[in-house]
């Protein structure tokens, strides 16, 4: 045989030796990297971002559950690693027959990543983005106004004060309307989120199965199905019209102005997108505001230190004589870094959404999902397969030890202090989420939220109530544990300062 013939075939001999070892080797090995995961997950439906968390620590930042196709992130590097830098794959959202009969395809929070999606989120990022969410400052100096007067005349309804306030402004940034002097708005916003969460918790897996049976009426076996689709699209529809109609009149009657009826008297062949985007932000918008003003209305009155600390930074910069504005951010730094912690402590949304059945109610009531991913991916060595949904554990990566020494402290000095200082971007607060998928409104809830906070600490003192005997009544600081987190309803003192602290919030409150 000639020696390049044997060359040949040995080669041939390797290449088959090799071929047959390592093939199922590196299909097994792909098997085998998986990033880890627990043996048995015990998913559980409350505080589970806590269980996400101790299965980082135990594990690594990136824990995977194999029966449910879902990863968990819990640092923040590896978040801004995959759902930001390579948000191309990791910005889809899962999307079940039911939801897309219902029209969830057509809410931005739950839409696929697609064109439509780009679209609605083009429109979002025009009216939310930094550079126009001055536009909003009035209205917000308004309710919040407003705000210090309620809890200074009924300072025992704060809780509904919150609500109120965080409702109020977004429908009066958006439809220049006045929740508080049409009841029909909130309860039809309230029942619309209800029927949406109705018509997904109710399990309907015939639709799921056989999508055919779309086409068939509602009499059909395993068509139960087609009733709560109607009830889900007349609720949405309603929810998307009321406001809208009235916003529009109001313009065209000469009676107000507003963001959406300007849009629309603009964009006529926009109009269902413009509808869409107000009913979006009213669901994603109130409870996630009320929950950030919650938890500092909270978190002051278990720390009447911070409180005196940021008055005495405020009555210097800004002195007694008015209420600040968001010029005063700047030199407020003390103030900055008690909203950056509430946030790093007390995100609404702590695992930025994933779903189980269970959940489900709350990803809808509250319109986000987890991130799903598109294409199979290397990540750290780890393979992460296609389909995967991605949940970013807030509430673990604003843990994170190595980030946030003693996490479990509340601690405004650790921005203050810190060699970027408080005044960092706003991407650095994870309670909105990462990658493209993060919140459209979030300039909007930032100023709300710290525009409240400082007014707040302006004008009044939060202090745990007395009972008869002149007792502190102890405040048990406790969170709803589902999917949505804020404080359970408690007992405290809220008090003008003083009585020029209460003659200002008399005097800057507008009453129409
Ligand atoms: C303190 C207040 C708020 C917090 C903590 C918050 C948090 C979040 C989070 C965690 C997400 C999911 C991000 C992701 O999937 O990675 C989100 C999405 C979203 N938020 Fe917010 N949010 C707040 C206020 C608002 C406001 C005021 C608006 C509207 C005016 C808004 C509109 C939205 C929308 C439309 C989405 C879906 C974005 C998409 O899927 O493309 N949010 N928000």
């Amino acid at each position: 045989m000639a020696p390049g013939s044997s060359f040949l075939a040995f080669g041939i001999a390797v290449s088959a030796v090799a071929l047959i070892y390592l093939f199922p080797r590196r299909r097994q090995s792909v098997v085998e990297s998986y990033p880890p995961g627990p043996k048995s997950p015990n998913i559980p439906t409350l505080d589970a971002w806590v269980q996400y968390q101790d299965w980082g620590e135990s594990m690594v930042h990136l824990v995977y559950i194999r029966e449910n196709n879902m990863l968990i992130l819990n640092n923040a590097h590896v978040a801004i690693d995959l759902l930001d830098k390579r948000a191309r794959i990791y910005s889809d959202r899962a999307m079940t027959n039911m939801m897309k009969l219902c029209g969830f395809d057509d809410i931005l929070s739950t839409q696929r990543y697609s064109d439509k999606w780009r679209g609605n989120r083009r429109l979002f990022q025009q009216n939310f983005r930094k550079s126009v969410s001055s536009r909003f400052y009035p209205v917000q100096y308004k309710e919040i106004h407003q705000f210090l007067h309620n809890l200074a005349d009924v300072p025992e309804e704060f809780m509904q004060h919150t609500m109120s306030v965080s409702q109020g402004l977004i429908y009066a940034s958006l439809y220049g309307l006045d929740i508080r002097s049409d009841g029909r708005l909130a309860q039809k916003a309230e029942e619309t989120a209800n029927v949406i969460g109705q018509a997904i918790v109710e399990p309907f897996p015939a639709i799921e199965r056989f999508p055919w049976l779309h086409f068939m009426p509602s009499w059909f076996p395993g068509c139960g199905f087609q009733k709560v689709v109607q009830k889900c699209i007349a609720g949405v529809k309603e929810a998307d019209t009321i406001p809208f109609d009235n916003a529009v009149n109001n313009l065209k009657m000469g009676t107000g102005t507003s963001l959406v009826a300007e849009l629309a008297l603009e964009n006529p062949e926009d109009i269902e997108k413009i509808k869409a985007m107000g009913t979006v932000s009213f669901l994603a918008a109130s409870d996630t505001t009320m929950s950030s003003i919650a938890s500092f209305l909270l978190t002051m009155t278990q720390h009447p230190e911070v409180q005196s600390k940021a008055q005495a930074e405020i009555d210097h910069v800004i002195g007694r004589d008015r209420l600040p504005t968001f010029d005063d951010r700047q030199s407020l730094p003390y103030v900055e870094s008690i909203y950056r912690e509430i946030m790093r402590m007390h995100p609404p949304v702590p695992t930025s959404m994933r779903y189980l059945i269970q959940e489900i109610e709350y990803f809808l009531r509250f319109c986000r999902s987890p991130h799903v991913s598109t294409e199979d991916d290397f990540y750290r060595g780890y393979y992460l397969p296609k389909g995967c949904q991605v949940v970013a554990n807030i509430w673990g990566i604003n843990r994170d030890p190595n980030m946030f020494p003693e996490p479990d402290k509340f601690m405004p000095e650790r921005f203050l202090n810190s060699p970027t200082g408080p005044y960092t971007n706003i991407n650095n607060i994870y309670a909105f989420g990462f990658g493209r998928r993060f919140c459209a409104g979030r300039h909007m809830a930032d100023n709300t939220v710290w525009l409240t906070i400082v007014s707040v600490l302006a004008t009044l003192d939060l202090r745990n109530a007395k009972d008869d005997t002149d007792n502190e009544i102890d405040i048990p600081g406790e969170y709803t544990k589902t999917f949505f987190r804020h404080p359970l309803p408690y007992r405290s003192s809220i008090t003008p300062r003083d009585q020029q602290a209460r003659d200002l919030i008399l005097a800057t409150t507008t009453v129409d």
